[in-house]
């Protein structure tokens, strides 16, 4: 049997498995209608470009068409952790060339000065307790703009699917027959970690690497249990205001109090400063610096390697660094 069709044919059996296994019995609403498979192609390894089911919101067999050919498009795009040079070049020329940008708070001015003068730009900011705009609201706003045959960049800060709820606004507009593009951001582990020199995996530290929320809904229900500790990073998302709770829940899992540690705030952005110490001194240092939000949180040895250098290893202006850790402060 030639090669080709050797592989043809073991795609024609691979490939309703892995649906199957992508897809567990009562999980998604893609198995809801059993998976359907579309539009599969096959050119020596088996790539599966669409898996679509009638009932699923994310099928495009919702289709443009639902909302009228006139309808524009909505591009959930990623404006990555502040600085604009860390935008995606797809994400700088949608942004020039958009009606309307409905952005988030953490999108800064520095992005924003990147849309054209007769673009309408809407803030739907949210703060930790209070949502400026509900997310039915917003996805409500997303839609009826398409639907006046408006293009809307959705502009969330880092990346629309990280912790950004792209896909909840994914979801609507599929609903609503609105086509949807979306563009990847950096994502704020890795911008700010890329600030302060701090490889969040390294070969002779750490080989894994977890993303979680510090602030959600029962903090203390969360297993993170595993998530931290020798050979691994833990990145905490949006756990300024819980960092008392994160150290605890931390230490209760059996992570050594003198876990390294540093909070990257305002990472990339000119006011950005790394704060490190040991986690059972995370939640003191919090309360001590005043660490405000935006930062993350980076649990693991990794954080011993962050530090303050310019690009040829030069103490650098761009990064105040407050090294409790190794009795170091000030830096910058
Ligand atoms: C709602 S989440 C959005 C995350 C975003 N989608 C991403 O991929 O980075 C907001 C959290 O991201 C983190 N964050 C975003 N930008 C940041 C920055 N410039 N510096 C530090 N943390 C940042 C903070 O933990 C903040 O509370």
């Amino acid at each position: 049997m030639a090669k080709g069709r050797l592989t043809r044919w073991r795609g024609g059996l691979l490939v309703p498995w892995i649906a199957r296994r992508m897809v567990p019995e009562g999980r998604t609403s893609l198995a809801r209608a059993g998976p359907r498979l579309d539009g599969l192609a096959f050119s020596g390894t088996i790539a599966i470009s669409r898996i679509m089911s009638d009932s699923s919101p994310f099928s495009p067999a919702a289709g443009p068409s639902a909302a009228g050919p006139d309808a524009g498009t909505v591009y959930l795009v990623g404006a990555g952790p502040g600085d604009p040079d860390l935008l995606t070049v797809r994400a700088a020329r949608l942004i020039a060339t958009a009606d309307v940008i409905v952005h988030d708070g953490l999108v800064g001015d520095g992005v924003l000065a990147l849309a054209p003068a007769g673009a309408e730009l809407i803030s739907v900011a949210k703060k930790r307790d209070r949502h400026s705009v509900p997310q039915e609201g917003i996805n409500a706003l997303l839609v009826e703009h398409a639907k006046a045959g408006r293009d809307v960049v959705r502009l969330k800060g880092g990346d629309p699917f990280i912790f950004g709820r792209g896909g909840e606004e994914l979801e609507a507009c599929r609903v609503a027959g609105i086509m949807v593009e979306v563009v990847p951001g950096i994502s704020a582990a890795m911008g700010c970690a890329a600030a302060a020199n701090l490889p969040l995996t390294h070969r002779d530290v750490a080989s894994a690497v977890t993303f979680v929320a510090g602030q959600c809904k029962g903090l203390s229900d969360q297993n993170w249990a595993g998530l931290a500790g020798a050979g691994r990073t833990l990145v905490i998302y949006m756990g300024v205001a819980t960092a008392d709770d994160i150290a605890d829940k931390l230490m209760a899992d059996g992570l050594s109090p003198d876990t390294p540690v540093v909070v990257l705030e305002n990472g990339t952005l000119p006011e950005q400063r790394a704060l490190r110490t040991l986690l059972a001194d995370l939640g003191d240092m919090v309360h001590r610096e005043d660490v405000r939000s935006p930062a993350v949180i980076v649990v693991g040895n990794v954080a011993g390697l962050a530090d303050a250098s310019d690009r040829l290893g030069n103490r650098a202006g761009g990064l105040q660094m407050l090294d409790i850790l190794r009795g170091k402060e000030g830096l910058s």
